[in-house]
């Protein structure tokens, strides 16, 4: 499993670097951050500790994370118009290219149709169903407790300083607190009992952070 999950970390990282060169052609400028990379690395860790308390394959489970946005990273052979349509039903697009890539490298059959499944699962934000099958519960899983973490905070507010045109006013970013009811949203759709375990910590973690954060940007003393 070893040898596959070096060959899908190398494709991946390649396959972001494509993504962020095709976004730095379009707006014709350099992007300082790599968000798709950012965010699936941290997913991908989630993904292995949260497999091994469960007793799954750390190794699969970080494989299946490292593709599960695949389709987002834009493919240069169709116009932005179409990989934005793509990227729209990324969750089961996904799961074929990236059923098509493990199979190019010769994965086994049975455990690719897993790794399909599981990206396909993996749409939305928020849902009131419990994912049974373990492979798609952890990919679900770890997506979204990358996004209500410290990490996702930093991942967004590196995205939009990065990507975006708005001037950011810091302390307002840090201050603001429209988020809370959409990761509250989050916190209630997990399929495991080791996530659910982890959310609250991740997301405690979270606020401390951004006070944190907010105090020293306001010049105030720890
Ligand atoms: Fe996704
Ligand atoms: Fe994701």
């Amino acid at each position: 499993m070893e040898f596959y999950e070096t060959q899908v970390e190398e494709y991946m990282r390649r396959r972001c670097r494509e993504h962020l060169n095709l976004q730095e052609k379009l707006l014709n400028r350099p992007l300082a951050f790599d968000y798709r990379l950012e965010h699936t690395r941290t997913a991908v860790e989630i993904a292995g500790n949260l497999a091994a308390e469960l007793g799954i394959d750390p190794a699969l489970a970080r494989i299946a994370t490292w593709l599960h946005d695949i389709a987002k990273c834009w493919d240069p052979s169709l116009s932005p118009e179409d990989n934005r349509l793509r990227g729209e039903k990324h969750a089961s697009v996904g799961g074929e290219e990236a059923a098509i890539f493990l199979d190019s490298i010769g994965f086994p059959p049975g455990l690719v149709l897993q790794v399909q499944q599981a990206i396909a699962a993996h749409a939305g934000l928020i849902k009131d169903y419990i994912i049974h099958e373990p492979l798609s519960a952890i990919v679900w899983d770890a997506d979204k407790l990358s996004k209500v973490s410290g990490a996702g905070m930093l991942h967004y507010l590196g995205k939009i300083l990065s990507g975006g045109n708005e001037r950011i006013d810091l302390a307002s970013f840090l201050a603001d607190e429209d988020w809370k009811e959409l990761h509250q949203g989050i916190r209630d759709s997990f399929n495991t009992e080791a996530a659910r375990l982890r959310v609250d910590r991740e997301m405690a973690a979270a606020v401390r952070l951004r006070s944190q954060m907010l105090a020293a940007v306001r010049g105030n003393h720890p």
